[in-house]
């Protein structure tokens, strides 16, 4: 797995880690472009560490609780990423707000995956928002990471229809769908060069990012 030119990522989640699974899922085979080097937790027993352990790749936990001030555990995860020497670190359901000085220290290198059409529906709850504003569609968006929560530049995303029939759940279950599709495609991008940071802005294919690329068109694009 990996070689000295992949890109070296560093996983940073909370939970069960099925985005982690998709990522391990397109990347541990010999020649892929990019090697996951290390998952990082803040919770002893999250389901992400197990799927990192089967796939033999470093976990490593650093207890939110242990710290007197955010701050202070920021530093430490700091610490504990650097050493990994990461070229890009990918947040997968990582439930915790970060400090300014983390975000400026990894700008253009640190990503995060959110279920919803960003910048509808910040925070929690994004499916239970999304039916209760009655939208006609839903989604995912992959972004680079800023101070604002959940308001950083978006990369991609994906697009669902909402039915009458659905539930918080329903739409959790098809949003999660694409977010496995989204985010390895974002990493990828990432590792070819095509998806860069440049002055404090995205570019892909060396043009500005001004707005998220449609992953259906963008699949669309690619079979033709
Ligand atoms: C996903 O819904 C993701 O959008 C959000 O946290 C959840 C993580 O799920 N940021 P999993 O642990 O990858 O299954």
């Amino acid at each position: 797995m990996g070689s000295a030119q992949s890109l070296r990522v560093v996983v940073l989640l909370s939970g069960t880690g099925t985005n982690l699974q998709a990522l391990i899922d397109q990347f541990t085979t010999a020649d892929s472009p990019v090697e996951l080097v290390a998952v990082l937790s803040n919770k002893q027993g999250a389901g992400g560490l197990a799927r990192a352990e089967q796939a033999h790749i470093a976990t490593d936990v650093v207890d939110h609780r242990q710290y007197d001030s955010r701050e202070a555990f920021d530093r430490a995860m700091m610490a504990r990423i650097d050493a990994y020497r990461p070229d890009l670190i990918v947040l997968a359901g990582f439930m915790r707000i970060l400090t300014a000085e983390f975000v400026q220290h990894y700008q253009g290198r640190l990503i995060n995956i959110h279920p919803s059409l960003l910048p509808r529906h910040r925070g929690l709850n994004t499916h239970q928002k999304a039916l209760e504003a009655g939208d006609c569609e839903h989604g995912a968006t992959v972004h680079f990471v800023t101070e604002e929560l959940d308001g950083g530049p978006a990369i991609v995303q994906a697009r669902i229809p909402v039915t009458a029939e659905d539930t918080p759940e329903s739409l959790a279950r098809r949003v999660l769908t694409y977010e496995h599709r989204i985010y390895p495609a974002t990493v990828r991008w990432f590792a070819k060069g095509r998806l860069t940071w440049r002055n404090g802005a995205p570019y892909m294919d060396d043009k500005p990012l001004t707005e998220p690329l449609d992953y259906g068109a963008e699949q669309d694009r690619a079979s033709r």
